[in-house]
């Protein structure tokens, strides 16, 4: 199962009234998996600053919940210990280590007491071995690529290695990590249609350099 996959949290998915909070998910995949595992009376919401229109659907099921607003913004009151999941993923990248700090922080408060909370963000230390590099040396280099332009934003390439201590210092206990190695691309990944995805997400990224390298040029940072 699909949720199997990207949730690694232990909770009791027949619950009734289960929350579950996607933070930064830009569109419904996430959430859909989520639709599919829990009952109608469950409520899912979906917060992030924008919609990826294409893969949101045309009518939302009753049951969820969407909120426009940023990570760095704060929380609706109600929002406050009222989650059993809190997930995010791959949305820190925009914050230097004491945004990500607090966002972290400001995402936990949102967990019920009992309840999970489960940040993932990519590797971008750039710590690759010589055999990795030796593998994949085109990912490498976009890879470097990404950091150096992360490091030009004044933003932080690190998130994934502190994770745990961004949860510890919010207050979180029984913090477990988990690694995933993706294959990705079109000679690596798994099956034709994850090489064609994947290999359109990494294109989407040189996209994105190039974007971030127009504004250090300019002087403007877009995030
Ligand atoms: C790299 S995408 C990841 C999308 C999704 N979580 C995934 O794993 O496929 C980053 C997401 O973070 C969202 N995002 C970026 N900055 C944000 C902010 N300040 N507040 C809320 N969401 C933000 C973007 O809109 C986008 O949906």
């Amino acid at each position: 199962m699909l949720w199997a996959a990207i949730s690694h949290f232990p909770i009791d998915y027949l619950y009734p009234a289960l929350r579950v909070l996607a933070s930064g998910p830009a569109d419904w995949r996430w959430l859909e998996n989520m639709a599919a595992m829990v009952p109608d009376t469950a409520t899912l919401v979906w917060a992030d600053t924008e919609a990826n229109a294409v893969l949101m659907p045309s009518s939302l099921p009753p049951n969820m919940n969407l909120v426009r607003k940023s990570i760095t913004e704060p929380w609706p009151a109600g929002f406050h210990q009222s989650f059993d999941v809190v997930s995010q993923r791959m949305t820190l990248e925009a914050c230097d280590s004491n945004t990500a700090q607090a966002v972290a922080c400001a995402l936990f408060s949102l967990v019920k007491p009992g309840g999970w909370i489960q940040l993932l963000e990519c590797d971008h230390s750039g710590g690759f071995t010589a055999e990795q590099r030796l593998c994949c040396p085109r990912t490498a280099e976009l890879c470097d690529l990404v950091v150096s332009s992360m490091n030009a934003m004044g933003k932080s390439n690190q998130h994934c290695r502190d994770l745990k201590g961004y949860l510890r210092a919010a207050g979180a206990i029984d913090i477990v990590k988990t690694i995933m190695v993706l294959p990705v691309g079109a000679s690596k990944a798994l099956t034709t249609e994850l090489q064609a995805s994947t290999t359109q997400d990494l294109l989407s990224v040189v996209d994105d350099l190039r974007e971030v390298n127009q504004s250090v040029q300019s002087g403007k940072f877009r995030i």
